[in-house]
């Protein structure tokens, strides 16, 4: 009888190699292996080992070698099914019911493989000949290469109701076999089955392992349905496999990295002009099963799509399904093609670099989910936030990941306290959405420091010296994001002190800061001004100072964002419009801006 390979290997976990070769070989353990005389040849100096963790023994003598069940049917002469049933009985496995059954199907399985590799053999040869001369004309005008139709293994059906059938019933294929495969198909009428596939260029579809399951087949026009694909058979789950993947793998696991299309032809195309790492689903949105498989192969597989209304559709699709298998090492990318185009005909239009560079400009999975929580609008009313808000908690609470889910939510609080991202098409990142705060103080560069340490120094003042407003005002202090690097990490200090329910006292609150290393800062801050503690009269006026500041920080970040827009590349002339205005209108308050009240310490001029 057959053995499941399940069952095969439960038997060798249950049974330590060790103990069953013990009660024949005396051996000792050395370093991982154990060592003894070995017992198939006569020596005297030890050179068969057991390697339990591998659970294989090896003789370096005799070249005896194999796993627990090998032992047996060496060592005591049996055949396989009887020394693995031994086994089964020492570590008390019931064997598995007999089932005559799994090894006919087996047997057919692999029988339909072979005459699928018939049927594509043959395919080929009718494209090489006479009949596929049209198909030959169609692939040099969609400009497939010799060399690609070989790789892909390209054919042609001819236009016959029973051409393959009579070629593979030559070779003593019968026509159930023929039916099981799903080459031909049988009439509502009486009469008799004829080929599933004519006139049309066959493309090959191949499991993991190169073995052809399915065909999927194109009219050389305009005749509907334009691609006919294999129906479902024992070897062939159109969810379960992408086409090209058998081809991709090695390219993507060596680049780690691997690209998801459309089309067959666009797969077609990218393999040809020399990106060797792209994939298909069969015709469907991609399952989660080719997730999986994509994910195998690289940490952030690269999704194109479409640029139009069905692309953004597609994407979303995939971001459903691919939500709750996130991980920090599985995650995707999104690339978007140009309205109009494939991968296809951007590579014979613009050329590989083109498509090249739309795939590296794919934007992270985070980006995509901002992307559709924001429809590409700038969320400039509350209410605007408020609904993205919500839809990004709903999606993110299903990242099983919670540390990756919790960044998610980090990075999107930042992003709803910017009211300007998102003007620019497509969805690219903009220069205003920096990844960390500190990052976007950096990147804007000049037009920021000058200005910025005596207002973000003024802001903190006021904090420091009123914990008990730096408590009641915890969350507005989450919104705040000060450029100076070292001011920052006080804030996020202070939020962490207002968080842990603390006393309200100025004592405490620096000791806990100290306690974070910031005592310098704080020294910085208020060490030589401790006449700043009388300057706001009462808690009430500190509160107004301190809502003036936040408001005068949050119009400063503003500003910037406008500026970064009005510098970025993607603006229309009505947003530009707005913007420009914008600006005039933020330059006006930060000319007044001279005024904020000198909390005591007088700014740096070097502003360093
Ligand atoms: P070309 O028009 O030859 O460039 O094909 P394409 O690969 O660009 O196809 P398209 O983008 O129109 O469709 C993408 C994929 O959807 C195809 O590769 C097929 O897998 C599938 N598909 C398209 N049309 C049909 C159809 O009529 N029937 C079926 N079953 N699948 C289709
Ligand atoms: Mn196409």
């Amino acid at each position: 009888m057959t053995f499941p390979p399940q069952f095969l290997d439960e038997v060798r976990a249950r049974v330590p190699l060790e103990g069953v070769i013990g009660k024949r070989v005396r051996v000792v353990r050395r370093g991982r292996e154990f060592i003894g005389l070995c017992p198939f040849h006569k020596e005297k100096t030890p050179s068969f080992t057991v390697n339990e963790e591998k659970g294989f023994f090896h003789c370096f003598g005799c070249g005896a070698h194999g796993d627990v069940i090998g032992f047996l049917m060496r060592d005591e002469g049996l055949p396989f099914p009887e020394a693995v049933e031994r086994l089964a009985a020492d570590a008390g496995l019931a064997l598995p019911a007999r089932d005559p059954q799994a090894a006919v199907r087996e047997k057919e399985r692999h029988s339909l493989f072979g005459v699928m590799e018939a049927a594509a053999a043959w395919f080929e040869s009718e494209l090489k000949g006479t009949r596929g001369a049209a198909a030959r004309r169609y692939l040099d005008a969609r400009a497939v290469d010799e060399a690609t139709r070989a790789h892909f293994r390209l054919g042609f059906a001819p236009d016959s109701r029973n051409a393959l059938r009579t070629a593979l019933e030559k070779d003593g294929i019968t026509e159930a076999m023929l039916l099981e495969a799903g080459l031909i198909v049988t009439p509502d009428d009486d009469r008799s089955p004829y080929d599933r596939f004519r006139g049309r260029v066959i493309f090959p579809i191949c499991d993991r392992r190169g073995r052809v399951v399915a065909f999927g087949g194109r009219t050389l026009g305009e005749r509907q349905p334009k691609y006919l694909n294999s129906p479902e058979t024992p070897l062939f789950a159109k969810g379960s496999l992408l086409y090209g993947y058998h081809l991709a793998a090695g390219p993507a696991r060596k680049a780690n990295r691997v690209i998801a299309v459309e089309g067959y032809m666009d797969v077609i195309a990218l393999h040809q002009a020399g990106i060797a790492r792209a994939v298909a689903p069969l015709g469907t949105a991609l399952t989660e099963q080719q997730l999986e498989s994509m994910w195998r192969l690289a940490e952030e597989p690269v999704l194109c799509f479409d640029g139009d209304e069905a692309g953004a559709r597609a994407a979303a699709r995939a971001v459903e399904r691919a939500l709750s298998k996130l991980s920090a090492k599985r995650s995707l990318r999104f690339a978007t093609l140009p309205a109009g185009q494939d991968p296809d005909t951007m590579v014979r239009d613009r050329g590989r670099q083109a498509m090249a560079e739309i795939v590296g400009a794919a934007i992270p999975f985070s980006d995509q989910l901002w992307k559709m929580a924001s429809g590409g609008r700038s969320l400039d009313t509350p209410e605007a936030r408020a609904r993205a808000h919500k839809q990004l908690q709903d999606q993110v609470a299903r990242i099983p990941d919670s540390d990756l889910g919790f960044r998610y939510m980090e990075e999107f609080r930042h992003r709803l306290r910017l009211p300007w991202q998102g003007r620019r098409q497509g969805g690219a990142p903009s220069p205003a959405m920096p990844e960390s705060p500190v990052r976007r103080g950096e990147a804007l560069g000049p037009g920021g420091q000058g200005t910025t340490q005596p207002r973000e120094r003024a802001l903190l003042q006021i904090l420091l010296n009123f914990p008990a407003l730096a408590m009641e005002q915890h969350e507005a202090l989450a919104g705040l994001h000060l450029e100076t690097p070292r001011f920052a990490a006080v804030v996020a200090a202070l939020i962490d002190w207002a968080e842990s329910g603390p006393e309200p006292e100025s004592a405490d609150l620096r000791a806990a800061l100290a306690g974070k290393g910031l005592d310098g800062v704080v020294e910085e801050l208020v060490g030589q001004s401790a006449h700043v503690l009388d300057r706001p009269a009462s808690i009430d006026h500190a509160r107004e100072l301190f809502a003036d500041a936040l408001n005068r920080q949050h119009q400063r970040l503003e500003e910037q964002a406008a500026r970064a827009e009005a510098e970025g590349a993607y603006i229309d002339e009505e947003t530009w419009q707005q913007t420009r205005e914008r600006i005039l209108r933020l330059q006006e308050t930060a000319k007044a801006e001279t005024d904020l009240p000198d909390l005591g310490v007088a700014p740096r001029a070097s502003g360093a």
